[in-house]
């Protein structure tokens, strides 16, 4: 199968021969298709009832209450069946679950989801904070403004309100959110092993472009989190300039902000890498976590737990 050369060059400066041919292996086996059981709408038990009368297997994410990885030996797609029309279940990749689990959104808090369409995250917040408190879900992309929108309605959401602005532009908005969750635009490696698109369009030219925003929208998200609180930076993606490098920035520019280690239980993540390409990464990114397909048999992501100090 087709991977971009200058992609596998840079994963062999990170993994062994070994471990570079089992990411290859990884990224060419059908993903394992998972759900996220709404609370809004119905139970963890009505949910796993109906899918099982559907003939699903069910299988609960060992660190996740509401995930669950499906197979079905029928060719109905998850997206067909009622309990996905009335919003009981939303379909999200089990990596793209883990920010939100390491944000822990409280009832009553005031979040911004920074880039929020299709709004994955965003239901998932609203859901843990049982629909009370506010979340600001953004997004610049008009197309990407309607699936967000329907996403919402189909699972109840009332607590968010939809913004159109770059997310940089919340730098303005100083100290006033309790928590952010940055799900930065990336260059979605990790995605590679679903969409095989996403290989073709791959370059590193726009890896550093990423970085470029990424740094940015992280400073705005700094601004704009109050002391005490807390941000969550996540990627769908393996590359260090748009992970590890991007916190490392963060934590050479600024002396109010620490990294707070997050596990999940029943998954093997990794540190993050403290030098890369010859470049030396400051020590405290170890503690953010990396999810390698090879691993994992889940999507590759990033996660970093960040605190504004009081
Ligand atoms: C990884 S996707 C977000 C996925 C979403 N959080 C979810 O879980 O469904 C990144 C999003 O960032 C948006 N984006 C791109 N440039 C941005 C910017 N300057 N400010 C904020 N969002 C941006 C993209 O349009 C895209 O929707």
């Amino acid at each position: 199968m087709f991977f971009p050369e200058a992609f596998i060059n840079k994963m062999a400066k990170m993994l062994t021969e070994a471990e570079l041919e089992k990411l290859k292996t990884a990224l060419d086996t059908p993903l394992r298709k998972s759900i996220r059981v709404n609370t809004l709408r119905g139970t963890t038990k009505e949910v796993v009832e109906s899918l099982e009368s559907y003939e699903y297997v069910v299988d609960k994410m060992p660190w996740y209450k509401y995930g669950y990885f499906i197979k079905t030996a029928k060719k109905q797609a998850i997206g067909n069946t009622y309990d996905h029309y009335l919003g009981k279940i939303y379909v999200q990749e089990a990596s793209s679950m883990l920010p939100v689990i390491a944000l822990d959104p409280k009832e009553g808090e005031y979040i911004l989801d920074m880039a929020a369409a299709p709004g994955s995250k965003t239901t998932q917040m609203c859901m843990h904070m049982k629909n009370t408190g506010i979340i600001v879900a953004n997004e610049p992309s008009i197309q990407r403004i309607s699936p967000l929108q329907d996403n919402l309605d189909r699972s109840g959401c009332i607590n968010c309100c939809i913004t159109r602005n770059d997310g940089r532009k919340f730098s303005h908005y100083t100290g006033m959110f309790d928590k952010v969750l940055l799900d930065a635009p990336c260059s979605g490696e990790g995605t590679f092993q679903k969409d095989i698109k996403a290989r073709y369009v791959w370059s590193q030219n726009k890896v550093i472009e990423n970085s470029r925003l990424q740094k940015q929208l992280l400073d705005s998200a700094i601004a704009c989190t109050k002391k005490g609180g807390t941000i969550i930076y996540s990627t769908c993606t393996l590359s260090p300039e748009e992970d590890e490098a991007i916190i490392d920035y963060a934590l050479n520019k600024y002396d109010n902000i620490s990294l707070e280690k997050v596990s999940f239980e029943g998954l093997e993540t990794s540190q993050g890498r403290t030098e890369f390409d010859g470049k030396e990464y400051n020590k405290e990114v170890k503690k953010v976590i990396k999810l390698w397909p090879q691993k994992t048999n889940i999507e590759g992501f990033f996660v970093c737990k960040m605190k504004i100090d009081e």
